[in-house]
């Protein structure tokens, strides 16, 4: 069986992994032999962004890499629907698979429609009900295109059921659950971050932002100057900064400098992440990904905008949103450090978990087995 898998972006590297693991041992795929080409479209390209996850995640190197790099959204997206195009008609692939809700997977997921070969969605069936976000409108076009939808949630079976789509849905459980459970002990043993920047564990808060909303516009300076704020008076924060952040700062708030106990850092790999989130007493993102390993992890999150895709997190107590307003990020970031009961996050291994039993990726294995 010959698949061709399209990644691109930092998530999508960590949620390929897991499947790449199961696609590589013969039990799991029942002596089928998997011929897996990756393909990377060169959405992210820094060193910090995409190869430190293949090397610490132990992902293959890609197949190929597009390099199409940063753009508007249709021009990013168009010339990876170009160069996608290519790949597939020369490799003829039995089936796509397809991760998450970013350019590359639209681009995959319409040029693979297009050729009529079978697409596999990996996290599929997420909502935000929120349009404005470029994300959104990437989960939709893929969803209604693809061929087998792989659910990590049963939040996002039932979204797949509204938009009549169940009949080729999945639940599977969630990958970064599986990524998360296979390499926090090994974060643990190897990553020497809390060290490097001096961090007591459960004395400093690590923050991340990137969205567009919050990122190119009005709210960034009064995001950044609440982050300066906190530092000063609740919790030292540890903000490893997205490069479109660090640009779009430079362009919209250049004087603005980090107090006192903000320390800003490059952006940082997924074990130095993991070390980072589980040391921390409280995370602030605007991240998917994050608010989940928060909550795997232990450490309550704070999300900086007005609704999730996960609402399991807010439901397990862990998750509190309040989008970009300085003052509800102001009174929130004690109020959980200090009140949040994580514990239920250590019911998440267990089977009745909403993110799966962290073997998400064999079942998501089987299932693309079966598709030719
Ligand atoms: C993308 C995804 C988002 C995901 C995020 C994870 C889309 C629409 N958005 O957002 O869903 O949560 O990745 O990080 O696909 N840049 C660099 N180096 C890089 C990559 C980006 O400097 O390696 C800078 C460039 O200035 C670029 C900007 O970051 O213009 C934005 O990058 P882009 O890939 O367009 O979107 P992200 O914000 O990373």
């Amino acid at each position: 069986m010959r698949l061709v898998s399209i990644v691109g972006a930092r998530p999508q590297f960590v949620k390929i992994a897991p499947v790449s693991r199961a696609l590589g041992n013969p039990e799991l795929t029942d002596g089928v032999p998997v011929e897996d080409i990756i393909v990377h479209t060169g959405q992210h390209y820094d060193h910090g962004m995409s190869e430190v996850f293949f090397d610490e995640l132990r992902i293959p190197n890609p197949t190929v890499n597009l390099e199409i790099g940063s753009g508007p959204h249709g021009q990013q997206t168009g010339e990876m629907m170009i160069a996608i195009e290519r790949e597939l008609e020369s490799r003829r692939p039995d089936v796509v698979v397809v991760y998450g809700d970013t350019n590359s997977t639209l681009a995959g997921a319409i040029a693979a429609a297009k050729l009529r070969i079978p697409i596999a969605h990996v996290e599929a069936g997420l909502r935000s009900f929120n349009r404005e976000m470029p994300e959104e409108i990437n989960r939709i076009v893929a969803d209604q295109v693809s061929d087998r939808l792989l659910a990590p949630t049963e939040t996002a079976m039932v979204n797949l059921r509204e938009e009549g789509l169940d009949s080729h849905a999945v639940l599977t459980g969630d990958v970064m659950f599986d990524a998360v459970r296979f390499n926090l002990e090994l974060a643990g043993e190897s990553s020497t971050i809390l060290d490097e920047l001096q961090l007591e564990p459960g004395r400093y808060a690590v923050a991340t932002l990137h969205r567009a909303s919050n990122t190119d516009s009005q709210s960034l300076p009064a995001i950044v100057d609440a982050f300066n704020e906190l530092a000063q008076t609740t919790v030292p924060i540890v903000f490893p900064m997205h490069p479109r952040t660090t640009a779009a700062l430079q362009r919209t708030y250049p004087d603005w400098q980090a107090a006192d106990g903000l320390t800003v850092i490059k952006p940082v790999g997924y074990l130095d992440m993991l070390a980072l989130l589980a040391g921390a007493s409280i995370a602030l993102s605007d991240s998917g990904g994050l608010q989940k390993e928060a909550l795997f992890v232990g450490t309550p999150c704070v999300t900086l905008r007005e609704e999730t895709e996960w609402p399991e997190t807010v439901d397990a107590g862990g998750n509190v949103l309040v989008g970009a307003d300085p003052d509800r990020i102001m009174e929130a970031v004690p109020r959980m450090m200090n009140a949040a009961d994580t514990s239920s996050a250590s019911a998440l291994g267990t089977a009745s978990s909403p993110f799966g039993d962290g073997r998400a990726a064999e079942y998501i294995v089987k299932e693309i087995l079966q598709m030719c």
